[in-house]
């Protein structure tokens, strides 16, 4: 198990962490995402396509692209309280794993989708690398970016060194968009943006881009030495 599962990823304020039906019933999460529902209609999900969520927490995307007809693994490396029962409402199959981990299980999913998990991970571009290998037609990424940044990938002070890794990565959206090239994604296209809502967080722009699987550009990470130096400067 690499580092990545003793990082926190911070106390949840509710049980849940999302907002959503289960049973029919309402169950009030830290976050909202019923209103980015619609705006997913543009990703490519067919009836029959498997599907991946990577770092699904809860499973609120897993069970609407399982709905969509979607044959889905729900994949996260820590467990919660209510995906089980989603999990039974919908169907859809639940992994318990790193993501760094997906290149040892060689199998692949028609559509790889990823949303604000990276940023959470010690080695973002090592998990990038992980599931460009795990993606068979196009991977989806919903990530955080701060335009002001320009072509910057900075860690919040203090964030990983202590192990309370909360919100370690801020990037650009730049920065992503190199991030995927250098993991062997190509065609990376950003579709949309859109406002994350929570019950006890300040509301977050984030980006929505859709990439298609290439050849690896590099085996390794330490291969790429702009990245090395981030990890420098940063202190990683
Ligand atoms: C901020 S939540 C995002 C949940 C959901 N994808 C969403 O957008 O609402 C991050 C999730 O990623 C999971 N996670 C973090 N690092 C991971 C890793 N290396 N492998 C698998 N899951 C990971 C966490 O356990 C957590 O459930």
């Amino acid at each position: 198990m690499s580092d990545d599962a003793t990082i926190e990823h911070g106390p949840l304020r509710s049980r849940a962490y999302h907002t959503q039906f289960i049973n029919g019933k309402l169950v009030v999460g830290d976050w909202d995402h019923r209103n980015l529902i619609e705006r997913f209609n543009k990703l490519n999900i067919n009836p029959g396509d498997t599907v991946l969520d990577a770092g699904c927490r809860d499973g609120f995307f897993s069970q609407y692209f399982a709905r969509r007809g979607g044959v889905v693994t729900a994949m996260d490396i820590a467990d919660t309280v209510y995906r089980q029962e989603l999990q039974a409402e919908v169907g859809f199959e639940f992994v318990r794993m790193n993501i760094l981990e997906l290149p040892e299980q060689d199998r692949k999913w028609d559509v790889v989708f990823c949303s604000d998990v990276l940023c959470h991970m010690r080695d973002p571009l090592g998990g990038l690398l992980a599931l460009r290998h795990a993606c068979a037609r196009e991977a989806y990424f919903v990530t955080d970016g701060r335009e002001s940044l320009g072509r910057c990938c900075i860690v919040q002070p203090g964030a990983i060194r202590d192990k309370k890794a909360f919100y370690p990565f801020v990037w650009a959206p730049a920065f992503f968009r190199q991030m995927l090239q250098w993991a062997g994604f190509r065609a990376v296209e950003r579709i949309d943006q859109m406002v994350m809502r929570g019950n006890v967080y300040a509301p977050r722009k984030v980006f929505l881009f859709k990439a298609i699987p290439g050849e690896a550009r590099v085996k390794d990470i330490s291969d790429i030495l702009e990245w090395k130096k981030y990890k420098k400067e940063n202190g990683l």
